[in-house]
């Protein structure tokens, strides 16, 4: 029984995206309750649990070096546990089993709940032990959670999806998508808030279609949803990710513009400027629509920063559909944008098309994205030097004696000397900027200032 296992010490790594974060404070939160002590090194924990993703090749090597740590740990002190969760532990379980035999337990992330039953399981048997369920309508959230202390929290607001992107795993992995119980999800707030978090983060692989699944009985729409969390005494600010560009209402957009909670940063990912490449993609939308949804982004709400996701190198992608998008990123002045070099996923429909590019082609390419994205988001940054914006002061920094770090309501960082507790909302001054953060002075309440 679960009830029986010993208070022991645990280490736990994530890998993926915020919601692959998420599920690891769940699996924390499984753990603490059943008296297992976390710890920050691998070397001080009996029990090692990785949570893993599956969304490009890259994510799988970097776990395979920490699993050559794991087993050297392991047979230093035989006893020791290891736990490989999350999304690689879902899609690639045969090869993690016959490469990495020395793996005891393997959990995917609809399963997390059974965790302890499997630890449980592993102590009675000499073989690994392992759940899958392909099925969603499981939300981690329904598990006790420990988070790191802090003004900000994650909150889920669905599971899966069901986009089928051409080049995307995760539907395959983390299933259809279903959407989590709107009172659910309002009271979880209103927890988070009586605790002490100002700022939450609603979580979804395409936030914009909560709520669009048949028969589902909550919040008509996001908005609606958002509306709602609005209504939380006490909570300053609501952001949310990811936004689909096809989903995006106008309910959205009109709400951005109205709510003081809501915060003006929309990560609204393109992949590509090139109507070719966007079809070949099955992202629904064309570059002219996704040009025209951010023309009234801004027009709505003029303060509004936005941040994106790019793919260089998708199969056929041409020197003329990378300098396409080149220039959707010019136009949309983007504050931010994460970059990635496409990577073939067995399962997709992408891993099966032909014009698969030379990497230096794809290396050389996403060089010269990356230098227009730094240069966008540095004029972007310097913009702002000498107005006053409100920082949420999130933590201590472990940099620099005496200064704190916190984010703008466009979710940049701001460091600056000061010594407010985290969870001050404070004014500051901006003073300097790089293309991904900011500096500034803290202004006395009450001073009078150029804005
Ligand atoms: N649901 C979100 C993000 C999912 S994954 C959305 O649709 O926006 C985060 C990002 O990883 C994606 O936006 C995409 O840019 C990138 N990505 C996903 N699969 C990839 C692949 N096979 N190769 C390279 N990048 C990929
Ligand atoms: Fe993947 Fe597309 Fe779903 Fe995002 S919307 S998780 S890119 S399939
Ligand atoms: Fe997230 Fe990676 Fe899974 S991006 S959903 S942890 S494949």
């Amino acid at each position: 029984m679960v009830s029986r296992m010993q208070p022991d010490t645990y280490y736990l790594r994530s890998f993926g995206c915020q919601m692959n974060d998420h599920d690891s404070e769940r699996i924390a939160g499984l753990l603490e309750r059943l008296g297992w002590v976390r710890r920050d090194l691998p070397e001080e924990a009996g029990l090692l649990v990785y949570n893993t993703c599956s969304i490009r090749e890259k994510a799988d090597s970097r776990l395979a070096g920490h699993l050559g740590t794991a087993a050297r740990l392991k047979r230093a002190d035989p006893s020791r546990r290891l736990v490989v969760a999350g999304c690689l532990a879902q899609s690639r379980r045969e090869e993690l089993l016959s490469d990495f035999p020395f793996i005891d337990v393997l959990v995917g992330p609809q399963s997390l709940h059974e965790l302890p039953r499997l630890l449980e399981q592993r102590r009675d048997t000499d073989r690994p032990v392992g759940a899958f369920e392909e099925t969603t309508g499981v939300f981690s959230a329904a598990l006790p959670r420990a988070r790191p202390s802090g003004p900000t929290a994650w909150v889920q607001i669905t599971a899966g999806c069901s986009n089928f992107c051409s080049y995307c795993i995760v539907p395959y992995v983390r299933g259809p998508e279903a959407s989590r119980s709107t009172v659910e999800i309002v009271e979880e707030v209103a927890h988070l808030v009586e605790a002490g978090v100002k700022e939450v983060t609603f979580l979804g692989q395409n936030v914009n279609a909560y709520g669009k699944e048949p028969g589902f009985a909550g919040a008509e729409g996001f908005a609606d949803l958002l509306a709602l969390a609005c209504e939380v005494p006490g909570l300053e600010r609501i952001r949310f990710m990811t936004s689909h560009p096809k989903d995006m209402s106008e309910d959205l957009i009109d709400l951005l513009a109205a709510s003081n909670q809501l915060c003006e940063h929309v990560h609204l990912p393109v992949q590509s400027g090139s109507d070719d490449i966007l079809s070949a993609m099955r992202r629904g939308y064309t570059r002219e629509g996704y040009l025209s949804l951010v023309r009234r982004l801004r027009e709505a709400v003029p303060e509004v920063a936005l941040t994106t996701d790019l793919i260089v190198g998708f199969p056929g992608e041409t020197e003329a559909d990378f300098e396409e998008t080149l220039s959707l990123v010019q136009e949309c002045a983007f504050d931010g944008a994460f970059t990635f070099i496409y990577s073939p996923r067995r399962q997709t429909e992408a891993a099966r098309l032909a014009g698969r590019l030379d990497p230096e082609v794809a290396r050389a390419r996403m060089a010269r994205l990356v230098d227009l994205v730094q240069r966008i988001g540095r004029q972007r940054n310097e913009a702002l030097v000498g107005t006053v914006v409100e920082v949420l002061v999130e933590k201590v920094s472990r940099q620099a004696a005496g200064e704190v770090m916190g984010r703008t309501r466009t979710h940049k960082p701001v460091n600056f000397p000061s010594s407010p507790e985290p969870g001050a909302l404070v004014r500051v001054e901006l003073t300097e900027a790089t293309s991904t953060s900011l500096r500034g002075r803290e202004v006395p309440a009450g001073a009078s200032v150029r804005s």
